[in-house]
Formats: C-alpha cells, sequence, structure tokens
C-alpha cells in the first residue's frame, strides 16, 4: 500500500485527480470506476478543469459506476447517476455511452453488472471513497473479502449519514460492486479527507483483513493507493 499525506486538502484532491488524469493521457482506452460522495465533488471538479486545460480526449475512456441506491426512480436527485451526470459526465460532455450503470435489481442487476465488467476485461483504476465505519463502496462492516456485485442492505449508520440527502424516499438497498469484484481492478485509489474519517483512517492503518472494516480488505492489493489529507491522517502516526 502507497499512502501519499498531502499538504491540505486541496494538495489531497488534486493528487487524486491528477493520478487519474494521467492514467488516462497515457492509456486512452483505460477502464476507470467512479466513486461518488461528498469526498469527491472537489475530485470530479479538479479533474474536469485539468481535462480541460490539458485538452485531454476521454473518447476512448470507458467507465462504470461502483454502486447505486435500490428503489429511487431512474436520474433521482439523490441517485449516484444524477451525481456522475452533474459533476462529471456533463461538465466534459461524456456520452452515456462511455458508462455502465448498475443495471436495476430486477434486471438480474448484480449478475449482469459482473458480466458487463468481465467482458470489459475489468476495470484498470477503481476510485474509491471510505465511509465512517470503514465501508467501501457499499460493502458494509461483515461484508467478505470476497464478496462480488449484489444487493445489500444498508446499515442505519450510512442511512443516517446520508439521510440529509433524501426529502422523500429514503433508501435502505444499494447495488454494489463486492469486495472480490473492486480488489480485481489493476488499481485502487481511495481518498479520505476530513476529521470524519480520522478513526476509520487510523482503524484501517492498524487492522488486516478485518470484517469490522471491509477497506482493511484492499491493502494486501499490490497496487493500492491511498491518499490523505491533514485531518483524515490526524489520528495516525506515519513518519513521512
Ligand atoms: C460512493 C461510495 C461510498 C462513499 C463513502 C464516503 O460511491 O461508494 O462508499 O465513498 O460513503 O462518502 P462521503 O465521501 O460522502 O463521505
Amino acid at each position: 500500500m502507497r499512502i501519499i499525506q498531502a499538504a491540505s486538502r486541496e494538495e489531497a484532491v488534486e493528487t487524486v485527480a491528477s493520478l487519474i488524469l494521467e492514467r488516462i493521457l497515457r492509456h486512452p482506452s483505460s477502464v476507470i470506476g467512479l466513486a461518488t460522495g461528498r469526498t469527491m465533488e472537489p475530485v470530479y471538479a479538479r479533474l474536469c478543469e485539468d481535462a480541460v486545460a490539458a485538452k485531454a480526449s476521454l473518447a476512448q475512456t470507458f467507465f462504470f459506476m461502483l454502486d447505486e441506491y435500490v428503489g429511487l426512480p431512474d436520474g433521482h436527485a439523490a441517485s449516484f447517476k444524477h451525481y456522475i451526470r452533474t459533476h462529471f459526465l456533463r461538465p466534459l460532455s461524456i456520452p452515456e455511452s462511455q458508462i455502465a450503470f448498475p443495471p436495476a435489481p430486477e434486471q438480474d442487476g448484480p449478475e449482469r453488472y459482473e458480466a458487463l465488467l468481465k467482458e470489459s476485461h475489468g476495470v484498470d483504476l477503481q476510485l474509491l471513497g471510505i465511509g465512517q465505519n470503514g465501508h467501501i463502496g457499499f460493502n458494509e462492516p461483515g461484508s467478505d473479502k470476497n464478496s462480488r456485485t449484489r444487493i445489500v442492505r444498508l446499515t442505519p449508520e450510512t442511512i443516517s449519514a446520508n439521510r440529509s440527502q433524501f426529502t422523500d424516499i429514503i433508501p435502505e438497498k444499494a447495488l454494489s460492486m463486492g469486495i472480490g469484484t473492486i480488489r480485481e481492478a489493476k488499481g485502487l485509489l481511495l481518498l479520505a479527507t476530513g476529521k470524519s474519517k480520522a478513526d476509520a483512517i487510523k482503524y484501517l492503518l492498524n487492522h488486516h483483513d478485518d470484517p469490522a472494516c471491509p477497506a482493511s480488505f484492499l491493502k494486501d492489493h499490490p497496487h493500492f493507493t491511498l491518499v490523505l489529507d491533514p485531518d483524515a491522517a490526524s489520528r495516525i502516526n506515519l513518519k513521512i
């Protein structure tokens, strides 16, 4: 695991955006896995800005969403589809033919998504955030290291952490790539920012393969980069 401890939140965001853009510039036909959440909003803003400045063509790049709530109408304002359209696809005029969204559960969503991943020869670089309870995607504590894409029930902590985004329906389930699925990506790039992630990062660094912290299942991945801002790193003691 490579740990990058940034000097500020801006620097952490900039680091993640430039690692993604560098990958795309070097290998335009890369497959990139996208995460959502508050942490990623400035990353997409920066990535869009940098891609425009670099006149980068993303026309050959393909994207996979990491997860999606179950039970929201298509394009609901709190859906990850809406999020990624708003923060990434529209600003860069990326057509939706270049992204895979998890199919609905009633359309054999998990199996079809796994098949699609296989057809695309897997993800080259998977962007990840982390929950305060150490979740990855919607793989909550107790998830299996080898879990595949599936429908998961959200924990009360995750439901309450996300509650402010919902005014109508509050989803209790989501479709998420499994930990085993995520681990198959050739590279993993996890960003944690803010004090609310400090305990999860401390726990992650002190535990290996611990079902109480799903992110700990990623630590033996050969190309796992963890980027931290000073707040997220405030409970750990790393010599740099
Ligand atoms: C989002 C996702 C989640 C978030 C995590 C952190 O696609 O998979 O695991 O990365 O819940 O969310 P924020 O960044 O809002 O704290």
